[in-house]
């Protein structure tokens, strides 16, 4: 069966698809509770140099290999490097994008969950012991998140298997601007709290002094996560796009929505977390258990309690759908099978995982693998091991293995964009020397920890 391939339509929505991806729980959730935890203003400074200085450049390369290749993560490297093991790369991101959906969507049942619960104006309560346990009776139970979990994996393959542009680039267009208008009007609201002053000096005034050297490793971690790179993403999106799209400009542009829309999730949470003199190192539980409590005290708060878990759930799904693409175009391609076909077996692959990481929470939490529940294991499997590792082998491929003037060409389009001599070496550099070098360092770091 010959397969004829789907392709974004315009420039603004591969953009907005690639910002889709890298907008996700990695803002909203992470990254709040991130910069609580790590010093506030210098884990943001931090985290900036790693974005355009270390992960744009492995942006790039993804969008180079899809692109030039035209092909599925595993296909690409079939395209370009035929014959070789590099094949292997492709199914780590195929294996990193399983990992992660599984316990990602988990996550995204439970947003949907929230947003359920905060219609009716019952999520509040000014008790925290109340929420906290609400929280934790939710994510325990058995069946409850199960049914959360099957409703946003159905909704993500609703999406997928309606295809490229009609489903992907065009849900992507419709809810990334609702997104950053909404996450507006909450970061409004808790600016003009009385008290927010303090939220807003501590997410501007570095105190290097909290830095460690876990702190580099988890901004590095939450760069590669929050732009979607190391498993295949990109290189699958990338692989839609025309020829004609520039790829510098693309990324720069992806990295740079990504970033803000970090950057106004923590405007949006911090100054309410001090304006309500709530500890800033509130962990994971700050979504689910602080900013319930918040709202509850807030005017207006069960409204923004709406929109809040409304923007969460729906920039969760505009990421998870990425992340089954990969899946997806990989079993269209490879075993040459329809859409259709290719979405329900998938569906039904990360379903189970995803009860299993679910049941962790519960009934399930003394099954261990290496130590972990199945929700960690899939967590750390992608983040520690992954993520890092289809980086690294996706830079040295392009630094490396592909020829310099195949890399000039995809960057300039083939000399017809033109683009500043030193900046072309400049990423070259990092490409080649630099980000793997760092890349491992970290890794090791992270293991020998
Ligand atoms: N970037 C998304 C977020 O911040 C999550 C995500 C989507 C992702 N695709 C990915 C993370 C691929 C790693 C790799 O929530």
């Amino acid at each position: 069966m010959e397969i004829k391939r789907d392709n974004f339509k315009s420039s603004f929505g591969v953009l907005l698809a690639m910002a889709g991806s890298a907008v996700g729980l990695g803002n909203l959730w992470r990254f709040p509770y991130l910069v609580g935890t790590n010093g506030g203003a210098a884990f943001i400074i931090i985290y900036l140099f790693m974005v355009f200085v270390l992960c744009l450049p492995i942006l790039f390369s993804e969008i180079i290999i899809g692109r030039k290749s035209q092909s599925n993560a595993f296909g690409a490297f079939k395209v370009l490097a035929p014959g070789s093991k590099w094949g292997i790369v492709g199914l780590i991101a195929v294996i990193g994008s399983v990992s992660i959906i599984s316990f990602y969507s988990v996550v995204g049942g439970w947003t949907i969950d929230y947003l359920f619960r905060s219609v009716p104006f019952s999520l509040t309560s000014s008790d925290p012991e109340k929420l906290e346990g609400l929280f934790s009776g939710i994510v325990s139970s058995s069946w409850e998140p199960l049914i959360y979990l099957l409703i946003f994996l159905g909704l993500t393959a609703l999406i997928v298997i309606v295809g490229v542009q009609k489903g992907i680039e065009k849900f992507s267009k419709v809810m990334m601007p609702f997104l950053f208008v909404t996450v507006l009007v909450i970061a409004i609201r808790s600016l003009t709290l009385p008290g927010a002053s303090e939220g807003v000096s501590f997410l501007l005034k570095p105190d290097f002094s909290k830095v460690t050297a876990d702190t580099l490793l988890n901004a590095l971690g939450q760069a590669f996560f929050s732009l979607s790179i190391g498993c295949g993403t990109m290189l699958t999106y990338a692989s839609y796009m025309k020829k004609s799209e520039k790829i510098v400009k693309t990324s720069s542009l992806t990295s740079v929505l990504d970033t803000s829309f970090a950057l106004i999730a923590g405007l949006a949470i911090m100054p309410a977390v001090f304006a309500y003199g709530i500890s800033p190192g509130e962990g994971p539980g700050l979504v689910f258990i602080t900013l319930p409590h918040i709202f509850s005290q807030m005017p207006g708060g069960s409204i923004i309690s709406i929109l809040f878990f409304f923007v969460l759930f729906l920039a969760a799904v505009t990421s998870s759908i990425s992340l089954l693409e990969v899946i997806v175009a990989y079993i269209i391609e490879e075993f040459k099978v329809s859409r259709k076909a290719s979405v329900g077996i998938s569906f039904g692959i990360i379903m189970i995982l995803g009860i299993l990481c679910s049941l962790s929470q519960g009934v399930l939490s003394d099954v261990k693998i290496f130590g972990y529940n199945f929700f960690d294991f899939f967590d750390s499997l992608s983040a520690n091991i992954l993520m890092p590792v289809g980086g690294l082998l996706v830079v040295v491929f392009v630094g490396w293995k592909m020829k310099k003037s195949d890399y000039i060409n995809e960057i300039t389009n083939g000399g017809t964009l033109s683009i500043k001599g030193w900046l072309v070496k400049f990423f070259y550099f990092i490409i080649r020397y630099i980000a793997p070098v760092v890349i491992i360092t970290i890794m090791v770091a992270g293991l020998v920890r």
